[in-house]
């Protein structure tokens, strides 16, 4: 896909529904007693991945009406899910294989198989495996503890787990499996990552305790959420935001976005370059699970470097690379620190971004975890991305689309990557471009 400067930039771009969101109503709602209902849900693949895996479960599921994002879950309890036939296709979506592992580890009964496409095949799994594993679970990886996992489900026992990273994933897998576990299951995270589960699971009647590092689950079955509206993703606004603070000529608004302060981490850093952004939050929260929402709206800004550290990463691991797109364009040298979780994204994203810095002419210069860069003081001073291929990677597409439409343009490669998220991009960009 080729992308040329915008001459100027002005609107409402449309986000879609929360991913982290959408996996989870999908996920909690098949395994309620009832029918759930819900507008709003992301169109990605990943979400599209989610759905079908518990169709192939036994779950009857189906979009109503794809304009709005309404879908229909018939949840029952995991006793009752089926044995799929096949191997279960998770595409491009960690979250979709980790959280089904959870809910698949602690069905008793249920023996299943998740695989991937060749990116998740590649990411660390042992991180689910082995915690769920200490608390009786049959969760095998493959030698070098990636996918394809197999599953045997079993009644866990309940207990303690205390995880080594910082993973809403892994944290989501365990409350799920411990909803049937035998006992309470207490998961301990070494920092707190985004909630969306602990909010969904207390909206369906579980009895789940927030700790001061984590939070306990009671064994129990959930009621179904008769009518929720999934708010819109923060991790696509924060691209739609970088695009009218990086260009010379810009003025975007994004509606009911998921405001989540595990999500906006992105938007404090901003704040910090100086960046014209305002946060208006949605009065009448009538959201999906109490999460908040709100508008937000980027205007074009002269940038100014800062450092990110790395008690801030898991507010805003997924937008690493676009702030670091920004840090490309500010004045002065940033420094961002902690960022070795980038190194097992969909694909190595600090390897990925630097490389697309560098691509832009910007001088950066890559450590182990972390990330120096020369901001080269506007998006205008950016050079032309004569290729760039995200590999299997969206949001490392939707970062060169937005260094093309602020800098020089950009030829991205592997467009239909973007799927997996955002499947609607180009659309939304048309309406805000100006002819
Ligand atoms: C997610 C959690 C994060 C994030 C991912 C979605 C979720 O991953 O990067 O895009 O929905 O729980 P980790 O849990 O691996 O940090």
């Amino acid at each position: 896909m080729q992308f040329e400067p915008a001459r100027r930039l002005a609107g409402h771009f449309a986000v879609p529904g929360d991913k982290s969101i959408s996996h989870r109503a999908l996920l909690l709602a098949a395994m309620a007693t009832g029918s759930s209902e819900f507008t709003g849900l992301s169109a990605g693949q990943d979400v599209a991945a989610t759905a079908a895996c518990l169709g192939e479960l036994g779950i009857d599921l189906h979009c109503e009406d794809a304009a709005t994002g309404r879908w229909r879950v018939h949840g029952v309890p995991t006793q009752a899910w089926r044995s799929p036939v096949r191997p279960l296709d998770c595409g491009n979506s960690g979250t979709t294989m980790r959280l089904l592992c959870g809910v698949l580890a602690g069905a008793p009964g249920v023996r299943s198989v998740l695989a991937g496409d060749v990116s998740v095949s590649r990411r660390p799994m042992r991180r689910v495996a082995d915690p769920l594993n200490l608390l009786g679970a049959r969760v095998a990886t493959t030698d070098t503890g990636t996918a394809p996992l197999a599953i045997d489900g079993q009644r866990l026992a309940g207990g303690t787990a205390r995880l080594a990273v910082a993973s809403a994933q892994v944290k989501s897998a365990l409350l799920l499996a411990g909803l049937n576990a035998a006992g309470p299951v207490a998961v301990h995270e070494p920092a707190p990552t985004r909630d969306h589960t602990e909010r969904m699971l207390r909206a369906m009647g579980a009895k789940l305790r927030q700790l001061p590092d984590g939070a306990v689950i009671e064994p129990g079955t959930l009621a179904p959420l008769p009518r929720a509206a999934i708010p819109g993703d923060p991790s696509a606004a924060a691209f739609a935001i970088a695009l009218g603070v990086l260009h010379d000529d810009a003025d975007i608004a994004v509606r009911s976005v998921c405001l989540n302060p595990r999500r906006t981490g992105w938007l404090a850093v901003l704040a910090r370059m100086g960046a014209r952004v305002q946060v208006a939050a949605d009065a009448d929260g009538a959201m999906i699970a109490n999460e908040p929402s709100g508008a937000l709206r980027g205007r074009s800004s002269a940038l100014r470097a800062t450092d990110v550290e790395p008690a801030e990463v898991p507010d805003c691991v997924d937008e690493l690379p676009i702030l670091a797109l920004c840090a490309a364009a500010a004045t002065g040298v940033s420094t961002l620190r902690g960022l070795s979780e980038l190194r097992v994204k969909e694909s190595d994203r600090l390897a990925a971004t630097a490389r697309l810095l560098q691509t832009l002419g910007v001088e950066v210069t890559a450590g182990p975890d972390w990330l120096r860069i020369g901001g080269v003081g506007s998006a205008r001073n950016w050079r032309r991305v004569g290729a760039y291929d995200p590999g299997l990677d969206h949001r490392m597409a939707l970062c060169a689309a937005v260094a093309g439409l602020c800098g020089d343009g950009a030829a991205v490669a592997n467009w239909r990557t973007t799927d997996s998220s955002w499947p609607g991009f180009a659309e939304a960009l048309r309406a805000v471009t100006m002819q």
